[in-house]
This record gives C-alpha cells, sequence and structure tokens, in this order.
C-alpha cells in the first residue's frame, strides 16, 4: 500500500460539518462521528499539489473548464465504466443535489409525479416537495438475498402524470450496486412510459473490489435517451466543499432543457478550485482509489465480524458501493428516535437516523466507514459495552 489510511488529520476546528457541529446535530460534542458522508482520509497528495500550483498564480479571478479537465473526465469514464461519452454530453452543477434540483425545475411542472425508491437519500424529497411536484414511492423491497427494486410496483405507480424517476446508482443507503439487468428492466419500464430517469451516480466510483458500477445510459441507446446521469469527484476523493460536479446527457432536447435552467440560474462557471481538484483527480487517482477501497473493504468485514460475533442484535448489511453500512437495528425493538439517542448517549457514537431515508428505513441506522480502522473499532467496542450495560 502506497497510502496509509489508517492515519487522518484532526479534523476539529476546521470548519468540519462532521466534526465541529457535533453538538448541535447529536447533542454531545464527543460523539465518534460516523454520519455525513464525507471521509476522515486526507484528500490525495496528487489534488493538493495541483491546488498548491495554482495558488503561484496569484489572480483567482473568472475562468472556465478547459479541454483537459473534460478530456480526464471523458477518459476516467471510458476506463473506469467502458461508457464513452462525447464532450457535449457533459455540462456542470455545483453539486449533485443541485442538479437534481435543476432537474425538477427544467423537466417537470408543478402537480407533476415523480417517482423515488426509498429507503433513500433524504435530499431526495425536497428535490420534489420544496418546487410543489408531488412524490410517488415505489419502496424498495427487503428480501433474503438483499435489497432489490420492485418492478411490479413501479409499474403501478406510474400514472399519466408521472414524469420523472430518481435513481440512487449505487443506492444510497443500502448499498446495492445494481446489476446491468435490473437497469435493463428499469430503463425499459421508465422508456415506454416516457419517464426521464434521473440517475444519481454520485457514488459510482466507490464499488468494494471485484464490482463493477453500470451507468445507467451505458446500457443501450435507449435507456441514453430518457437519462440523466449526476456524477463528482467529490464522494470519491473527498472534494464536497468544492461544489464541482457533471451532468451528462446525451439527449440535445434534454440536455437544452437543462442548460436553460442552469445558465438562467447563472450557476454555470463553477469554480477555479473545483476545475483544477477533478481534473487533477480523473487523470491521476486509480491508484488511490483502489487503495482507499480495498481499505473500506477492511472496515466493512470488520463491522460484518465483529456483529456477527458480538452483537448479534445488529445485522449490517454489506454494501456493494459507498463507503456507508446500514445497520439493521430492529432487533433490539426501539423506535427510530430512541434508537439514535441510545447510540448517542449510550455508546457516544453518531449515525444517521435510517426512518430519515423514508419508508423501509425504520430500525435502521446509516454509518460511514470512511475511517481509520481504529475509529470503527473503538464505535463498535463503545456500542458493544452499551448494550451490555443497557442488559
Ligand atoms: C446519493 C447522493 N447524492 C448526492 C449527494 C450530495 O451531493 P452534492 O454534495 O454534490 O450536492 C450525496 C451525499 O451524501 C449522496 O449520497
Amino acid at each position: 500500500m502506497t497510502y496509509n489510511f489508517d492515519e487522518a488529520p484532526v479534523r476539529e476546528n476546521s470548519n468540519c460539518l462532521k466534526w465541529d457541529k457535533r453538538e448541535e446535530v447529536f447533542g454531545r460534542a464527543d460523539v465518534i462521528p460516523m454520519w455525513i458522508a464525507d471521509m476522515d482520509f486526507s484528500t490525495p497528495p496528487f489534488i493538493i499539489e495541483a491546488l498548491r500550483e495554482r495558488l503561484n498564480h496569484e489572480i483567482l479571478g473568472y475562468s472556465y473548464r478547459p479541454d483537459a479537465y473534460f478530456n480526464s473526465f471523458i477518459r476516467w469514464a471510458s476506463e473506469m465504466y467502458e461508457w464513452e461519452i462525447r464532450r457535449e454530453w457533459i455540462e456542470f452543477s455545483p453539486g449533485v443535489v443541485p442538479a437534481l434540483n435543476m432537474c425538477t425545475l427544467a423537466y417537470t411542472s408543478p402537480g407533476d409525479e415523480i417517482i423515488i425508491q426509498p429507503p433513500v437519500y433524504p435530499p431526495f424529497y425536497g428535490a420534489v416537495n420544496d418546487h410543489g411536484r408531488k412524490l410517488v414511492f415505489n419502496p424498495l423491497l427487503e428480501t433474503d438475498k438483499g435489497w432489490i427494486m420492485d418492478f411490479e410496483g413501479l409499474r403501478r405507480a406510474i400514472t399519466s402524470r408521472s414524469r420523472m424517476l430518481i435513481l440512487s446508482n449505487p443506492h444510497n443507503p443500502v448499498g446495492r450496486a445494481w446489476t446491468r439487468e435490473e437497469l435493463n428492466q428499469l430503463a425499459e419500464i421508465c422508456h415506454k412510459k416516457g419517464i426521464i430517469i434521473l440517475s444519481d451516480e454520485i457514488h459510482s466510483d466507490l464499488t468494494l473490489p471485484g464490482i463493477k458500477h453500470e451507468p445507467m445510459a451505458s446500457l443501450s441507446d435507449r435507456a441514453a435517451s430518457v437519462t440523466v446521469t449526476c456524477m463528482a469527484p467529490s464522494k470519491t476523493f473527498n472534494l464536497a466543499g468544492l461544489s464541482t460536479s457533471s451532468v451528462i446527457i446525451s439527449d440535445p432536447e434534454l440536455m437544452e432543457k437543462y442548460r436553460h435552467t442552469l445558465v438562467g440560474l447563472h450557476m454555470h462557471l463553477g469554480n477555479i478550485f473545483g476545475n483544477i481538484a477533478s481534473e487533477a483527480a480523473y487523470t491521476h487517482g486509480r491508484a488511490w482509489l483502489a487503495e482507499l477501497m480495498y481499505y473500506v473493504e477492511g472496515n466493512v468485514d470488520l463491522v460484518m465480524n465483529f456483529c456477527h460475533d458480538r452483537l448479534p442484535q445488529i445485522r449490517p448489511v454489506r454494501p456493494e458501493a459507498t463507503y456507508m453500512i446500514w445497520l439493521d437495528c430492529r432487533a433490539m425493538g426501539l423506535n427510530g428516535t430512541e434508537l439514535n439517542r441510545f447510540f448517542v448517549e449510550q455508546a457516544g457514537v453518531g449515525m444517521n437516523e435510517g426512518f430519515r431515508f423514508g419508508p423501509g428505513g425504520e430500525g435502521f441506522l446509516r454509518m460511514n466507514l470512511a475511517c481509520p480502522r481504529a475509529t470503527v473499532k473503538k464505535a463498535l467496542e463503545q456500542i458493544e459495552t452499551a448494550i451490555k450495560t443497557a442488559g
């Protein structure tokens, strides 16, 4: 291993949401923070160096994304996912959540129905409700073999007002990396019914070793014709504070509508540092990412084994992607708020409450494993002691 993920810099007193807002979020400033999805690992050195280099030029005026930026992302998509994209398909967004909101404005009207598949990332709800669109649920199904999409349910949920479906691929929080077969079925249904698939692929790079991400739009021309894809280097390389992501749209009409909204809000310029960091990430990031995911897999194994051996009340769902793990705590018999209170107050561990991800999330917690192994171990031991003490 070239990089040492066992060591992480101190993040306290750096205006860091995850660490410095603990008192506000959990009512306790000393919880081990395993909530919001960013990493405690350093942003890779080749990105920091590229940013430092830019600072040698002391003017930070308006800038644009150069050819090298686009080429680095095009190459990344080709090498990582065998997805051949063209430069004219790529547009900017200051973040994936802003892109979800812009797409709602661009493609739907008040009263239109937008389908989501809970339990899912909470800002999907706001991207629909905050604009007066109607949220329709097609909940995932929990089966012996893991969480799957409910295609029969989807067919039933579609009405003449259905305009868009927001897909989480890979899925946050259940950690599924959807297969080609699953995505093909979804694409066929949506294509037939004229429903746009807004595919949030922010976790696309974070597949566990041996698992491949399948971009929805790479499956077929039919899938691409109804798909708007959101990708970003922000989760992968710990760059969320630089507010830079990409929206990829091959259908000219869908692209035109997205651009109209983006430029109308004057959000298309982006920022110098986001552009430079992204280009460095996509140019030099493969080896670092492979080591990162190998390390994350070690953390996943630790949680799986520890729970199996010492915490039978908690059943972790092994993720195929993302650095989060979805913990089934239903056997503890606590409701949503009680569950989190127990983990915060008795165990000193701050996680995301499952019920906030919507139907199907009750009784679960989402734990962020992008931290040194010693931190994961400490959190598990504190949880074990709290459970034993509670009897
Ligand atoms: C599925 C998903 N989409 C979007 C985001 C956030 O995107 P951004 O920070 O680019 O708005 C997250 C962050 O956790 C996420 O999990």
